[in-house]
């Protein structure tokens, strides 16, 4: 019997990579990944692993033939974003092609929850996306990542200061927030919804690889690389904008930061029906992030 197929969009992302990775790893199914560069080296190594790559940008074709489909919106800025839009659009073309199972990388709806009052429409979108979805002659299971690990090494650069590395972290110091790794998170919880899509319909799953504050984090790198760090606050405008000048630019994602990271704090990053009780089994804390990844301060891209 021919194995089911899986299209992954965003393939190149790193939720996505994960994906495929897990996918062909467990050899339960045909992979094909959608990238907008399909001569990548990334790409070509994928072909090499026995995937299937192709554009992004023919979506029809993309998705013929597929099983199930993993969407992932990728990141955009607030002024000019067009997630909603994109979403809905990726998963109307996976029904037209026959797609039987949908599975969507989503967050909260702050809008919602917050009656308002905070302003993160990156989550809010991927909320309006998930309903889009159920709403759709499809089956639908759905992720909710907790905040990336990764942040702190792509978007929020630590700097060095008289022999001391300063950390400067977007939440209170002593607030305990749900972090995960996506890059090892995604793959395996994806994978086991496409295994068993009758235990996952209408589910949504969140994954989170440690419950952790900026203090501990600190602490903690400091205990295993030896550099003597302190925490600084992004938390506030005005630290945000210390810290991260280059943001004034944009108005409207310092808005959006902000939103979301108070948000996570006033209102959970997590609603009560999406709060996990466990850590998700298998997956990296900070520590073990630390440990695979090496990582001791300097800007890296996943
Ligand atoms: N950072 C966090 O804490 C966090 C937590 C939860 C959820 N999220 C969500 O995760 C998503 C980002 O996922 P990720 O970090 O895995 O992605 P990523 O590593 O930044 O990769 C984004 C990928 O999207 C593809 N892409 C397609 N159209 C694009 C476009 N117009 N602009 C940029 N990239 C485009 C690109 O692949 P190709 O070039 O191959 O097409 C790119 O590799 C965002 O929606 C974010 O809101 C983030």
């Amino acid at each position: 019997m021919t194995q089911p197929l899986i299209a992954v969009a965003g393939a190149a992302s790193k939720q996505g990579r994960s994906v495929v990775d897990s996918l062909l790893a467990d050899g339960g199914f045909r992979v094909r990944a959608l990238t907008r560069s399909p001569q990548s080296e990334l790409a070509q190594s994928w072909v090499k692993r026995g995937a299937e790559v192709v554009s992004a940008d023919d979506l029809a074709a993309a998705f013929h033939g597929a099983n199930g489909v993993f969407l992932m919106t990728p990141p955009t800025p607030p002024n000019n974003s067009q997630e909603y839009a994109t979403g809905c659009l990726m998963a109307d073309a996976a029904v037209a092609a026959g797609v039987r199972h949908i599975v969507f990388s989503t967050l909260e709806n702050v809008d919602e929850r917050t009656k308002g009052m905070k302003f993160a429409p990156h989550f809010t979108d991927k909320a309006r996306i998930a309903d889009y979805i159920r709403r759709l002659p499809v089956q639908s299971s759905f992720v909710m990542i907790a905040f990336f690990f990764t942040n702190l090494m792509e978007y929020y650069l630590p700097r060095w200061e008289n022999d001391k590395l300063l950390i400067p972290i977007y939440l209170p110091e002593d607030f305990r927030a749900p972090f995960a790794d996506p890059l090892s998170i995604t793959g395996p919880a994806v994978l086991d919804i496409f295994k068993r899509p009758q235990d996952y319909d209408g589910v949504t799953v969140p994954l989170v690889g440690d419950w952790i504050s900026p203090r501990e984090m600190v602490e903690t790198f400091t205990r295993l690389t030896g550099i003597p760090a302190e925490y600084r606050n992004a938390y506030t405008r005005e630290g945000l904008l210390h810290y991260f000048p280059e943001f004034a630019a944009n108005e409207l994602l310092v808005q959006e930061l902000l939103g979301m990271v108070q948000y996570a704090v006033e209102y959970g990053y997590f609603s009560p029906a999406n709060r996990p009780e466990h850590i998700t089994p298998d997956a990296l804390n900070w520590e073990a992030f630390l440990r695979r990844t090496g990582w001791k301060g300097e800007k890296a891209e996943f």
